[in-house]
């Protein structure tokens, strides 16, 4: 409809780009048009939506003329950028990047969580790290029921996070390794096929934590208003195409059962509890991959904290739909000023 928000994906060659795409379109949400960007290297290329054939630009500073919200997805580099010159052209920016998440001006937003924050915004909402939100999801209606003192999480992140070369990377060599072949990889910094191996970003040498692990830590604490929180992050690469699951352990300042976390769960929004152990079935990324809620299962009592306070569970979410491109996208529907819902 001609009312209907302009929409500007930046970065819609991409892993999540693509899913920005298709879910806009599950969503139904209202677009008057579309504007694809990518670099140099996708313009002239076209994709499909909504049956209508869309020819990508390269982005450019002219690019958010007439675009009311501008969903990015191309990087930091990129975001810093071209966020404010989107915004000073009229366009309200949500970003995937982490380059404006830890800015005490721009919101950084799960909507289960913090979604009245996104009012607060000054032309750019951030959209917090995929493994912070698959965490998180789940762990915020037990903090509001019985605050979480602490947190121990180990990840085991698919390929997908770090976009599409890495999950071609991951394909390449899987079937190199098969045929017997030697593949020298291109995008991570180490083998991937039948390997898994520490987060690829920087490492503090200082603490030693890498910056995935980082962003966990301190995205937790602007999301969830509690800078007492402490919480302990292991950020590991596995060989999974799509989908991070995540052990993770919690100890809350009253006592709290199993049972308490199930009932706590069953209801919250974007949680299912999948925790069948009479057929030892729980989360996996097979089950998470396309799916919106963050899946949560093998809840039991941690049997290292005897007085009771103590909880152990695993999750697993689509991590360029939930710690992507849906969780952005439910942004941009909450846009008051842009009816896009
Ligand atoms: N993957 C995830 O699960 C995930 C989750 C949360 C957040 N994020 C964040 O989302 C962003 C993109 O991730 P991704 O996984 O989708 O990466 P990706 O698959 O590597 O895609 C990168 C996208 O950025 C575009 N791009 C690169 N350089 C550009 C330039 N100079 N100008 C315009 N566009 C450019 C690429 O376009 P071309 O195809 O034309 O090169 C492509 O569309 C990153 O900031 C990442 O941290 C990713």
């Amino acid at each position: 409809m001609k009312n209907d928000p302009v929409v500007a994906i930046v970065g819609v060659t991409g892993a999540v780009g693509a899913e920005f795409i298709a879910t806009m379109d599950r969503r139904n949400v209202r677009v008057g048009r579309l504007k694809a960007l990518a670099s140099a290297r996708s313009a002239g290329k076209t994709l499909s939506f909504r049956g209508q054939t869309i020819t990508i630009e390269e982005l450019n500073e002219r690019s958010f003329e007439g675009v009311d919200i501008a969903l990015f997805s191309a990087g930091s580099g990129i975001s810093k950028k071209f966020a404010p010159i989107a915004v000073r052209s009229g366009a309200v920016v949500v970003d995937n990047s982490s380059a404006f998440r830890m800015d005490p001006n721009v919101p950084l937003v799960i909507p289960e969580i913090n979604a009245n924050r996104i009012r607060d915004h000054k032309g750019i909402i951030a959209n917090p790290n995929c493994a912070a939100i698959t965490a998180l999801v789940p762990l915020w209606p037990i903090h509001q029921t019985n605050r979480i003192k602490r947190v121990i999480i180990a990840t085991y992140q698919a390929a997908s996070g770090a976009g599409a070369a890495a999950m071609d990377e991951l394909v390449q060599s899987t079937r190199a390794s098969l045929n017997g072949q030697v593949y020298t990889p291109q995008v991570m910094p180490h083998p991937y096929a039948f390997n898994l191996f520490s987060h690829n970003t920087t490492i503090d040498p200082e603490t030693g934590y890498n910056d995935e692990e980082t962003k966990v830590i301190k995205e937790t604490r602007k999301i969830f208003e509690d800078d007492r929180i402490a919480i302990g992050v292991t950020c590991v690469r596995v060989p999974v195409l799509r989908a991070h699951c995540e052990a993770i352990t919690f100890e809350c300042e009253k006592p709290i059962s199993e049972h308490d976390v199930r009932r706590i769960l069953a209801t919250a929004p974007g949680v299912r509890i999948v925790d069948d152990r009479e057929k030892n079935y729980f989360p996996m990324p097979v089950d998470a991959s396309g799916q919106d809620d963050v899946l949560v299962g093998r809840i039991r009592k941690d049997l290292s904290d005897p007085s009771g306070h103590s909880i152990a569970m695993f999750v697993a979410a689509d991590q360029l739909l939930k710690g992507a491109a849906l969780n952005a996208v439910q942004i941009a529907e909450l846009l008051p000023e842009r009816a896009m819902a």
